[in-house]
């Protein structure tokens, strides 16, 4: 009987090896709370950028980049770094590397793989986002915006979006990393490439890596 038992946890702790490992998860290093340019000379340096270098981010610097996205800043509350409308957090960001397409989970820090494979070129229209070492996207999930009418859907998902890309911007400027916004998605082939559902909504893309 014990011999059975012992097989059978043994059992279960393949298994739970075994998903684990299909789904690919990334827990981020804390971010850097010390470094970087101070606000005043990061707006200054606000800029667009699309010309980018090939190399890759390390951990330290994505975590960081996600952080100032859209990071919890309050543990309690679990809020977030950017606001949103009636605190829906209601934008998802996608985050499309050489790798594989992950999804970040601001709660645990963490990145979920949603799609294996490298889809950078297909965030955008532009050449340079095939080679940016990141696109991040920002997917809304209009399940979350409850009570809202089809035009706060739109209005709102487009402003929350926009305070992560400003986020993202000012991250970037204070961090010598180059970055652009960007509205010129196919938004129906990159929906379907990341399997997302009907309620999920593209807003906009943003490519981020080392200016060349
Ligand atoms: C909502 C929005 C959508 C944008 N879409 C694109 C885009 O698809 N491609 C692009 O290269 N730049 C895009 N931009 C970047 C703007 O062209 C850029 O911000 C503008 O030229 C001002 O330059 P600056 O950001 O350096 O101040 C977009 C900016 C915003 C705010």
């Amino acid at each position: 009987m014990r011999k059975w038992t012992l097989l059978g946890m043994l059992y279960l702790c393949l298994m739970s090896a075994a998903v684990a490992q299909e789904v690919h998860m990334v827990k981020l290093p804390p971010p850097d709370m010390h470094g970087g340019k101070p606000l005043m000379q990061a707006l200054q340096a606000r800029h667009s950028t699309r010309e980018f270098s090939v190399k890759a981010l390390p951990q330290q610097e994505l975590s960081n980049l996600l952080w100032a996205a859209a990071g919890v800043n309050r543990p309690q509350s679990g809020q977030r770094t950017a606001p949103s409308a009636r605190d829906w957090r209601e934008i998802d960001v996608y985050v499309a590397m050489a790798d594989g397409v992950y999804l970040y989970e601001p709660v645990g820090h963490a990145l979920r793989r949603v799609v294996a494979g490298d889809l950078r070129a297909r965030t955008g229209v532009q050449d340079f986002v095939a080679t940016a070492a990141l696109n991040l996207i920002y997917v809304a999930n209009l399940d979350r915006m409850s009570g809202a009418d089809a035009e706060q859907r739109d209005f709102y998902s487009a402003t929350d979006s926009g305070f992560i890309a400003q986020n993202v911007y000012l991250y970037c400027a204070s961090a010598g990393l180059g970055t652009v916004v960007r509205g010129s998605v196919d938004r129906e082939a990159l929906a379907a490439a990341l399997g997302l559902k009907p309620q999920q909504k593209i807003i906009l893309a943003q490519s981020v890596g080392y200016p060349k």
